[in-house]
């Protein structure tokens, strides 16, 4: 019989990408099956990823490494990293202890959100690593479908079930919580859109999204924002569908906007904008008036900015940032076409060969 743990186990290395969400997702409508309270649309990216390699180990527990520091099982049994390999063994039906590293190509600490490219890369190489398989087929024999792995990434953290497809995917909420879906909408070939994130401050989101999905429902813009998702869905899919970037850019200002208002007026009030976020919205704004600027932002739950805009002005535009934000950090990221799965020769940390990240 094939010894699957200890040192010599084989090692799997799932790199998954973070994903920008056009028509945000915020508030569920329950938290225990992650039922979202809308349907969310987003874009994956390429560049800012989480790299994970995980195997078999012998010792009896999980144990998570990133950026030099462990967790363990046995000490930290109720993290929630633990929980979600607990969920995808009971959900495979197997058994076996995991041991993990992982990285993101993006500067941790930076206010860039890693838990979409996260929880995405910790559910492939675990499923992998606990099946032995790297194939999609053979995975998907095992019952870790692709459409399987993004609901159980995204019980991890929503945003991360949109990361296990590439290109543009869409997050259904169903009629009931069991009927959620996670699908492609279009893939990476369709457009060729760039995401310029301009990190403006690098300090940590000051509220966790868990406890902001909660506060929503506090205020009284929540119900006016729900009932206008389902067309602005359909306006942002036929933007897309069309390559009408003007349309897209409108829709996406509006909704990320839209989603600040929500948090800024909860119970309790969440303000994750900083004084910069405010001016340099404006600033893009005016920039744009004056033309030669065609770039449209969305602002996730941090303070920093991301520029959507064709892939062929992405430089253009990031050359003018330069010269007027002079503190800003950019990430050149683009659409991408989703995660991949392999088998690792080697089993460690692959930060020293990260070449991405901020400039
Ligand atoms: O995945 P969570 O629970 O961290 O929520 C993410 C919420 C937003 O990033 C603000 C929007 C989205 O749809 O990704």
């Amino acid at each position: 019989m094939t010894d699957l743990t200890g040192p010599t186990s084989r090692s799997f290395r799932a790199v998954a990408p973070s994903n920008i969400a056009l028509v945000k997702y915020w508030g569920k409508r329950d938290e225990a099956t992650q039922w979202p309270a809308n349907d969310s649309l987003s874009m994956t990216l390429s560049e800012s990823q989480t790299i994970t390699t995980a195997r078999r180990t012998s010792d009896g527990f999980d144990s998570f490494s990133m950026s030099g520091h462990t967790l363990h099982s046995r000490e930290d049994a109720d993290h929630k990293i633990f929980h979600h390999l607990n969920r995808v063994r009971e959900s495979l039906n197997v058994s076996g202890r995991l041991e993990i590293i992982s990285e993101n190509t993006f500067p941790t600490g930076c206010g860039i959100a890693s838990s979409a490219s996260g929880f995405a890369a910790l559910t492939l190489a675990s499923a992998a690593a606990l099946t032995g398989e790297s194939a999609w087929d053979a995975l998907a024999t095992r019952g870790a479908t692709r459409t399987k792995l993004a609901d159980w990434a995204r019980m991890g953290s929503g945003s991360a079930g949109r990361s296990l497809l590439g290109g543009f995917s869409r997050w259904n909420t169903g009629e009931h919580a069991n009927a959620q879906t996670i699908r492609q909408e279009f893939t990476q070939d369709h457009w060729d859109l760039a995401d310029v994130i301009v990190v403006l401050s690098s300090q940590e989101k000051h509220t966790s999204s868990s406890e902001a999905h909660r506060a929503a429902w506090g205020s009284p813009l929540f119900a006016a924002r729900l009932a206008g998702v389902p067309e602005r869905i359909k306006i942002v899919t036929q933007a897309i569908r069309e390559r009408e970037l003007p349309l897209l850019g409108r829709e996406i200002e509006a909704d990320a906007m839209e989603m600040h208002a929500v948090a800024m007026t909860g119970s309790p009030a969440i303000n994750y904008f900083s004084e910069d976020t405010i001016r340099f919205t404006a600033w893009v704004r005016k920039q744009r008036g004056a033309g030669n600027f065609p770039a449209w932002f969305t602002i996730d739950a941090g303070p920093n900015v991301h520029l959507i805009c064709r892939q062929s002005d992405a430089s253009d535009i990031a050359t003018t940032i330069r010269k007027e934000w002079k503190n800003a950090k950019l990430i050149m990221d683009r659409v991408g076409s989703g995660p991949t799965i392999e088998i690792s020769t080697q089993f460690k940390s692959a930060c020293h060969e990260l070449t991405g990240g901020l400039s």
